[in-house]
């Protein structure tokens, strides 16, 4: 392998992972009482996502769960992170509880404990049940309410035997690409919702966190953040300025406030939107954090863009850099400075890395084996900057891969595929991948250390 990854920095009870979410893998979009999310309405929007796809039938997790946790078990992990579905748990979004959407995590929990596989679970990776969008969705103060009351019910079913517990995976995603990008749902190109879901989206996090405590005991709960570094395109003020702006958007408005910090004040001048805050709601954000969970991707190079959408940051494309199917930049770097960041800038006591991964354009060769030494070198590389920085002091505890499987990637349809497991869409047939196969090494080296031997 062409990094070395130095395991002994990592603690010997450290969480090896894979990491999916439930709209991308399950499919059985109607079954069993599941009402329809943002993104089942938003992926049958005609021109939406790329060839039309949709999440209706996806991995057929739903189906062949059994499977999915065996080949979890080839691979080693010893953790799996994993998203419920909120509209298959509370179909209208508050109000009734469907027993069966329930009883299919129960099942798939008990099944992956009995499997020595460690469930940490997310209760919103932006499936909002389309009913509460009808409603007015995250821009109105009743969905995080609500979100809390929904967090409360999967607790309490589920409390007894996971305790990993994440509110919200990526909010940045929900708020900014979903309302004012539009390019995600509920596809909004609006900068006063996007403001205000982005509000809600925390005030429900810091809810939901006081939800979960209520009704178990043991609870570690987290929220999970897809985080860049980010750099001016030039030396000049206005670049180095941008690049501040960017680092507001993607990063410190969503670290700032969950660690008492409150809103940046440059960010709101920024936004120029009244956010709808009362008494208190600040408190309730910055809920006590037993962890934080870092989504790293790629770095952002940007430039001063006055006449461009806020923050009026233009990403710049760097010539002659490596890229992954998705054309975002390889910098392993950044998820080492993202972590020190973390650890010095907001002085984390426990850092996991929820998501990272890529993706590349698999094919299964005629041997039936799938090559993919692209996303191995991805892997190793990232695992070996993650090694790094817990070296450096960044308490990390956990890395979960994206994705264990191929999976509905959202905009981007099918056609982008992340998965340490390949998929067969047409006949639901997984296969191990390189990548995969590497990872089980890696996993099973680090077993293999023993306990603080450097
Ligand atoms: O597939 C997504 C996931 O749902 C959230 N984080 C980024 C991944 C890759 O784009």
């Amino acid at each position: 392998m062409s990094h070395a990854i130095d395991l002994a920095a990592l603690p010997q009870d450290f969480r090896w992972g894979t990491a999916t979410s439930a709209y991308q893998i399950e499919g059985a979009v109607a079954e069993d009482g599941r009402s329809p999310s943002i993104w089942d309405t938003f992926s049958h929007t005609p021109g939406k996502i790329d060839n039309d796809d949709h999440g209706d039938t996806a991995c057929d997790h739903y189906h062949r769960w059994r499977e999915d946790v065996a080949l979890m078990g080839r691979l080693g992990v010893n953790s799996y992170r994993l998203s419920i579905a909120w509209p298959r748990v509370m179909p209208d979004g508050d109000g009734p509880v469907n027993p069966k959407g329930l009883d299919f995590y129960d099942e798939l929990i008990d099944g992956l404990l009995a499997a020595g596989i460690t469930p940490s679970v997310t209760l919103y990776h932006w499936d909002l049940p389309q009913a509460l969008q009808d409603r007015g969705g995250w821009p109105e103060r009743e969905t995080a309410e609500h979100f809390a009351a929904y967090a409360s019910v999967v607790a309490e079913r589920l409390g007894d035997r996971v305790s990993h517990w994440t509110t919200l995976n990526e909010p940045l995603c929900s708020a900014w690409i979903g309302h004012l990008e539009g390019k995600m749902a509920p596809g909004l190109t609006d900068l006063t919702a996007a403001v205000r879901a982005s509000y809600h989206l925390l005030l429900g996090h810091g809810l939901a966190a006081q939800a979960i405590r209520a009704v178990t005991s043991g609870a570690e709960v987290g929220i999970v953040n897809n985080l860049s570094t980010v750099f001016p395109a030039s030396d000049s003020p206005e670049d180095q300025a941008a690049a501040r702006r960017h680092d507001g958007h993607v990063n410190r408005w969503w670290l700032d406030p969950v660690h008492g910090r409150g809103f940046p004040a440059d960010m709101r001048e920024v936004y120029g939107v009244d956010l709808p805050e009362r008494p208190g709601d600040l408190d309730i954000i910055a809920a006590p954090l037993d962890w934080l969970g870092l989504n790293y991707y790629f770095p952002a190079t940007v430039a001063d863009d006055p006449d461009g959408p806020v923050p009026h940051a233009r990403s710049v494309r760097r010539p002659d850099v490596p890229r992954t199917g998705m054309d975002w930049e390889i910098d392993a770097s950044g998820i080492e400075t993202l972590l020190l960041r973390l650890t010095h800038e907001y002085g984390a006591r426990k850092l996991y890395v929820t998501e990272n991964g890529s993706a590349f354009p698999d094919t299964v060769g005629p041997d039936g084996t799938v090559d993919d030494p692209e996303r191995r070198d991805y892997l190793v590389g990232h695992l070996a900057a993650c090694a790094s920085a817990a070296r450096k002091g960044a308490p990390l505890a956990g890395y979960f891969a994206w994705s264990l499987l191929d999976n509905f990637e959202w905009a981007y349809g099918y056609a982008k595929r992340f998965g340490l497991v390949h998929v067969d869409y047409a006949t639901q047939a997984r296969t191990i991948k390189t990548s995969g196969h590497s990872y089980a090494e890696i996993v099973r080296a680090h077993g293999e250390l023993g306990h603080g031997t450097a």
